[in-house]
């Protein structure tokens, strides 16, 4: 019945697209499950031949009801963001469609057409709830493969994927190790987490053992070089030398591993694709992800620069934690490292949950911002969206999210008394 009505609201979506003959805007969040959004909504409009124009945004701010209503749309539609700030959307004068599934505040208005998978009891991303409309809308599932690229990327990532059974997506069971495409064999060996094998010299070592090359023409061999027989022997290998140590769990060694067929090079890899949509959308180089996504092989070559130099960023940004660990206040529940000025607004959400520890406390992120305070949240223990909302309100800021991972904009001033109300509604 919920999946009856579900189909319902996204046909009365379709509707309206399809009785749109003026330029629809689009509004996406501004992250990896974001811009495949964006990608998917955007190829649907495409298809349909629809005017369009994209705009991403990191958070929903009043500002934007202003912006869109000077563009004088008759239809706008926001992927991937909205649901937790339907009070501002309200002052947007056009119709409006809302495929998002985060934490829902507020109730929508007539003008809206509000489609969120928490209302149906369904897990599904921002690029997941779109790619339904979609699928519904071109009655084909050719973007299915996008879809799970924004559902692995996005922070609360937890669903099951079979819902984007696809042709173009392969599914092996295989080793469990990342950069499949791009990183070093040696290096993914080096980080599987058997003492064995962790370090540079030891993975290499370990490879000629077993007679699989470490270069090939001058390049360093990466797990998809192997052929079958190859994976079978580091498969073997990689069993008995984790065999030797006592805490080894060999099933934390594999997963299920998904190929877009349809994609080239790495981004046939939706971890890789989706590390390097992060690293566009926290560049703030979106169009760079969405051309991916749409299939621009000139895109690909943009992508690795930004993926360059986002990784950079990070590796600085962790250094300077480290060395600065004076930065993180610690309570009773919870830490909070205040960076200030040390880590960029866009990033700060990216190095809390590298630091997080699921099975340690929460841990809040502080970061200054053009227009206040960023603040990043993950936990494992509490509803951070509930805490975090109800203590930027008290502060005069927003924020939303999901259960395990939340974030918010307050007035610089505010930053101990944020602490403070976190602190009593966690007790
Ligand atoms: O920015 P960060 O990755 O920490 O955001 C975590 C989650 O909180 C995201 O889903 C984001 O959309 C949401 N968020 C929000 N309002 C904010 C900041 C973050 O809804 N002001
Ligand atoms: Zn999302």
């Amino acid at each position: 019945m919920l999946m009856k009505e579900l189909a319902n609201l996204l046909n009365i979506a379709i509707e309206k697209i399809k009785n749109t003959n003026t330029v629809i805007q689009v509004v996406s969040h501004l992250d990896a499950d974001g811009v495949s959004a964006a990608a998917i909504i955007s190829s649907v409009l495409y298809q349909l031949k629809k005017d369009f124009q994209v705009t991403f945004v990191k958070m929903i701010k009043p500002e934007i009801a202003d912006t869109i209503n000077e563009r004088e749309p008759k239809l706008t539609i926001f992927t991937d963001v909205g649901s937790g700030y339907i009070d501002v959307l309200k002052k947007i004068k056009s119709d409006i469609i809302i495929l998002d599934h985060h934490e829902v505040e507020g109730t929508p208005s007539d003008n809206m057409i509000h489609i969120n998978p928490l209302d149906f009891d369904l897990e599904l991303s921002g690029a997941g709830i779109t790619y339904l409309l979609a699928k519904e809308a071109l009655k084909n599932n050719t973007l299915a493969p996008i879809a799970v690229v924004g559902t692995i990327g996005d922070v609360s990532y937890s669903a099951d994927l079979k819902i984007f059974e696809n042709p173009f997506i392969e599914i092996e069971r295989g080793l469990n190790l990342f950069g499949r495409y791009t990183r070093p064999l040696y290096k993914s060996l080096e980080y599987s987490g058997i003492p064995g094998i962790n370090s540079s010299s030891k993975a290499l070592q370990f490879m000629s053992e077993i007679g699989i090359e470490t270069q090939k023409n001058g390049d360093w061999v990466t797990l998809s070089d192997l052929d079958n027989d190859e994976k079978k022997r580091l498969t073997d290998a990689i069993i008995r030398e984790g065999l030797k140590s006592k805490s080894f769990k060999a099933d934390s060694l594999f997963s299920n591993n998904l190929t877009l067929k349809s994609f080239q090079e790495e981004l046939r890899d939706p971890k890789e694709f989706a590390t390097i949509l992060n690293a566009c959308a926290n560049m703030n180089e979106p169009a760079t992800g969405l051309a991916l996504c749409l299939g621009s092989e000139k895109a690909l070559k943009e992508a690795r620069g930004v993926l360059r130099g986002y990784r950079r960023l990070i590796g600085n940004y962790m250094r300077w934690v480290e060395s600065n660990p004076d930065s993180i206040k610690k309570t009773e529940k919870a830490d909070y490292l205040i960076a200030d000025d040390n880590i960029n607004e866009n990033l700060i959400g990216t190095i809390v949950s590298m630091l997080f520890k699921p099975k340690e406390k929460t841990l809040f992120g502080f970061a200054n911002a053009e227009d206040g305070i960023k603040i990043s949240v993950r936990s494992k223990s509490f509803d951070v969206q509930k805490v975090v909302t109800e203590a930027a309100k008290i502060c005069n800021g927003r924020g939303g999210g999901h259960e395990f991972a939340a974030g918010a904009t307050i007035p610089l001033e505010e930053k101990d008394k944020f602490i403070e109300k976190c602190e009593s509604m966690i007790k």
